[in-house]
């Protein structure tokens, strides 16, 4: 019987557990998007709590990049040194560390997919690329690109949402093309062995959005393509969460995580109201699902994962109440003891 405690590897990943921190927003970043001290604390405590696996935050690719207060970036190679030392300091305590990479709209605006020219499309590929050298320059042990939760990226793959007439859009094969060209622009910057994972939507929640379709498709290009793991995500940031017309109840996306994994072969990552560590067993028992990450539990236990592993017994303590999203100085959770 497989453990959550069981030691594995994503690619050159070496995990000791298949507990992931999922990517979270904490802004904490200074205005130009670099590291803080404050910041690179919270991840030396995440590391110390015995995660197998820590994701960055969201980063932006390029100085032009639309960014959120107190968002991560990594647009040059003045930013490489910080990300090193952080880097550094997750590995001391035993934890691998994969930067997300983002791009949500240039110079202010979040962009839909009816905003970029060809060239602004082919400039974000190449944008992409650059960033993930830069972050394997850094010593981060992988990539992860962010194709979930309703931001530009992923809403090339809806089909009500992505409403362009070009190769980008209409068919189900154009809507998957930008996340595949980015894949592939980072794999033959990067090198093949270099971990790249992805963050995709398994559905919008929106009516025939198509986006089940699309990840379904994206997934077994990747999976060719070489992908490393695919975390597997759903709903529209700002909307509510489970998304409208999804029971409540804790690890939600697993039935589509069970599918990717089935169909494309890869490790699979479930993330979302993951809780409780007996669901996660059978889940990663009989669902073929062989990663579970999490967001807002890390905020209020940060030790989770060494919790875990002494107290299989006990969910998370997490009310998933979001309240960690409304505090005035950084996203924590007020509730920590
Ligand atoms: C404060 C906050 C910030 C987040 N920032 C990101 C992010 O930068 N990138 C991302 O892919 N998801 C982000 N998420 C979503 C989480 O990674 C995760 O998919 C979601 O919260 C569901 O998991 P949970 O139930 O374990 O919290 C964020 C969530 C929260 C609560």
């Amino acid at each position: 019987m497989k453990s959550l405690f069981d030691e594995t590897c994503i690619g050159t990943i070496h995990l000791r557990n298949r507990l992931i921190r999922s990517a979270t927003w904490e802004a904490m970043a200074d205005e130009s998007g670099r590291l803080t001290p404050r910041l690179i604390e919270v991840y030396r405590e995440l590391a110390d709590g015995g995660v197998g696996l820590i994701i960055t935050s969201a980063t932006t690719i390029t100085s032009d990049a639309t960014r959120v207060p107190g968002m991560l970036s990594i647009p040059d190679d003045t930013f490489v040194p910080v990300y090193n030392e952080l880097v550094q300091t997750v590995h001391d305590a035993g934890a691998p560390i994969v930067m997300q990479l983002v791009f949500p709209g240039r110079n202010g605006a979040f962009w839909t997919p009816s905003d970029p020219s060809r060239e602004d499309i082919h400039s974000i590929v190449k944008g992409f690329g650059e960033a993930a050298v830069r972050a394997q320059r850094a010593g981060f042990d992988g990539v992860e690109i962010h194709a979930a939760h309703g931001y530009f990226l992923s809403q090339f793959l809806n089909d009500k949402r992505n409403t362009r007439t070009d190769e980008y859009g209409g068919t189900v094969e154009n809507r998957v093309r930008f996340l595949l060209e980015i894949a592939c622009e980072i794999r033959a910057r990067t090198g093949a062995n270099y971990p790249l994972l992805v963050k995709i939507n398994c559905s919008d929640f929106e009516e025939e959005d198509g986006v089940w379709d699309a990840c379904q498709l994206a997934c077994r290009q990747l999976a060719e393509d070489g992908i490393s793991a695919i975390e597997v995500s759903g709903g529209i940031s700002q909307m509510p969460f489970p998304p409208h017309g999804m029971p409540y109840e804790e690890s939600v996306f697993r039935d589509y995580a069970a599918e990717i994994s089935r169909i494309t072969g890869v490790p699979a990552i479930l993330v979302g109201l993951n809780r409780t560590p007996s669901v996660l067993t059978g889940l990663l028992n009989t669902a073929g699902i062989g990663y579970f990450s999490l967001s807002r539990p890390f905020l209020r236990q940060p030790d989770l994962a060494g919790y875990w592993r002494n107290n299989p017994d006990r969910p998370a303590e997490c009310l998933s109440c979001d309240a960690c999203r409304k505090q005035p100085d950084g996203n924590v959770c007020p509730f920590r003891e």
